[in-house]
Formats: structure tokens, C-alpha cells, sequence
């Protein structure tokens, strides 16, 4: 669906993505996921046409992002991290705005509306003012926006950022929803949990650069299965990797007295992170 050759973007001094190389397939949803600053929007928009990058090349069901950006704009649809909703609008005139940016007009616009606020939940807001919908409904429509010209790709960039835990695992549902009804999803994320419980598989993008790649059990596994959290007087906790709970344990019982906290647990796309950068994903 996606492939990406030696991309790079340099802003000034900064260098925001470095010789990325990664390759997106048909039907998965695949996480982006890596701190504040890491490139992820960057990248997103570039494969967007949004953004031109410095070098490298990307193509999207074989069409040159760079060369080609109207037939590249036709495959996909995007939701941006920051809430981009006409504000004065009803839910519907929303929708009515950006299906008429894509030409589509007359009954077909009117059932397309229809169908895709019932696909995200919104039907009965239809004529609500978008000020005065929550933050996870303006993610809905922004999400049934981003559909309207049936694309078979979606780009999320964060977009539960700022959603409460209930509200955010209801946008799971919408994402692996749309994935099982044949979407492939790009999406982004700096929130471990979301990258574990709902990509297929995942890319670690750290200071520009993929540092990791694969499904989170094949992450996991990279790293050890279990992990073992010990702490001496006032430091910080020390992070030790086993790759099952049998040598995790008898890791424990060869720790000497001073050594306090003991916990022993699964690792985490956290710990893959911690181990290949030595700083923690939510560190700024
Ligand atoms: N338009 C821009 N001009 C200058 N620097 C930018 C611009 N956009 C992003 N950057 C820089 O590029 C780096 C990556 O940013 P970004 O892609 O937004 O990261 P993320 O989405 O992972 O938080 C950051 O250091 C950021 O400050
Ligand atoms: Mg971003």
C-alpha cells in the first residue's frame, strides 16, 4: 500500500526524518509510535502531499507521492492531529463542505452523509452546532469527514490526544471497524497502550529515525518477554530483560538484600523503547 524509500526532511538545523525506509501493507493498521518531536507528523505529511520532503521517495498503490499528488490525494483520506472542523457548521453542513470539495453532488452526497454518521455514531447530531460536540464526537466526524470519497486508506496523525480512556477505547473500536471492512490505517501515536492493543504492527520513530520494527509480540519478544524492575536506594529503577518468567525468577532469587523493589511482569512496547533509548516514550 505504501512504500517509502530514504526519506528525508530537514528543517534549518533540525533534521525531523532521517533516511526512512518502512513499507505499509494492504489491510493492516500500522502505528507510528514515538515521542513528542520524533517526526511522526512530519512523515504523515509528507505521505499526505502536505509537506514536500528534503529527499527519498514514497509511493502510494504505486503512485509517486511527489510526481503524482492528484492521483495520490484520490487513494486516501486523512484526519490531522488538530481539530480542523468548521466550528459555526452542523455536523451535517461539515460533511456537506467537504463532499462537495470532492465533487460528489445530488442524492449521492445526501446517502454518503447519511450512511457514514451512522457508521461513526453521529446521526442523531446531524444538525448540532460542531462547538458544542465532545471532543471524541469532533474526532467521529472528522473521522467520517476523511471517508466520504471511499478511500481504502486512512491516515490518523494522534487521534485520541486529549480523549479520556473511555472515549478513546470507543475510537479503537471505529479504527479496527473500519480496518475489518477493508480500510488499511496509517495511524500515529505517542501512547504505548494504543500502539499494543490496536496496530498489527508497529514502527518505533525516534529523533527522525525508525528505530524499530514489527508486530508488538515480535517487539516484545526482541527485547525479553519479562522484565524485572529493581531499585536501590533512591535511584531510579533498573530495567533487566529475561526472555521467560523462569529466568526472570531465578534472577530475582541471585539479588542481594539492598536491592528493594522487586517487580516482575511482561514487558511492553514501553520497555522496547526504554532498552533501545534509554529514555521513556512520554519523556519530552
Ligand atoms: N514546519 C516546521 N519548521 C521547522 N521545524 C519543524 C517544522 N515541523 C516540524 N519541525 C520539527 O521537526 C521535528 C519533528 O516534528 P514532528 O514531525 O511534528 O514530530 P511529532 O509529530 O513526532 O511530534 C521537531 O523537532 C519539530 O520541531
Ligand atoms: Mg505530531
Amino acid at each position: 500500500m505504501i512504500i517509502i524509500e530514504k526519506l528525508t526532511k530537514v528543517y534549518g538545523e533540525v533534521r525531523a526524518v532521517k533516511k526512512l525506509n518502512l513499507e505499509v501493507y494492504s489491510g493492516e493498521i500500522f502505528g507510528f509510535l514515538g515521542p513528542n518531536g520524533a517526526g511522526k507528523t512530519t512523515t504523515l505529511r509528507i505521505l499526505t502531499t502536505l509537506t514536500k520532503p528534503t529527499s527519498g521517495c514514497v509511493w502510494i498503490k504505486g503512485f509517486d507521492v511527489i510526481t503524482q499528488p492528484l492521483q495520490v490525494k484520490g487513494e486516501f483520506g486523512v484526519v490531522q492531529q488538530h481539530l480542523s472542523l468548521d466550528r459555526e457548521l452542523t455536523v451535517w453542513e461539515n460533511m456537506e463542505l467537504h463532499a462537495r470539495l470532492h465533487h460528489i453532488g445530488g442524492v449521492e452526497r445526501r446517502r454518503r452523509i447519511a450512511e457514514l454518521l451512522d457508521y461513526v455514531e453521529l446521526s442523531q447530531y446531524a444538525n448540532q452546532i460542531v462547538e458544542n460536540l465532545s471532543g471524541g464526537m469532533k474526532r467521529r466526524l472528522m473521522i467520517a469527514r476523511a471517508l466520504i470519497h471511499r478511500p481504502k486508506l486512512l491516515f490518523l496523525d494522534e487521534p485520541t490526544v486529549g480523549l479520556d480512556a473511555q472515549t478513546r477505547r470507543r475510537l479503537w473500536e471505529l479504527i479496527r471497524r473500519m480496518n475489518l471492512d477493508g480500510a488499511t490505517v496509517f495511524l500515529t501515536t505517542h501512547y504505548i497502550e494504543e500502539a499494543e492493543a490496536l496496530c498489527h504492527r508497529v514502527g518505533i520513530i525516534y529523533q527522525g529515525q525508525l528505530i524499530a520494527l514489527g508486530s508488538p509480540l515480535e517487539l516484545r519478544q526482541q527485547v525479553g518477554m519479562t522484565t524485572v524492575e529493581t531499585l536501590s536506594d533512591n535511584k531510579d529503577p533498573d530495567y533487566h530483560y529475561f526472555s521467560d518468567r523462569a529466568a526472570a525468577t531465578a534472577y530475582v532469587q541471585s539479588l542481594p538484600p539492598e536491592v528493594k523493589t522487586i517487580t516482575t511482569r511482561d514487558s511492553n512496547l514501553e520497555d522496547v523503547f526504554v532498552e533501545l533509548t534509554g529514555r521513556k516514550v512520554g519523556d519530552d
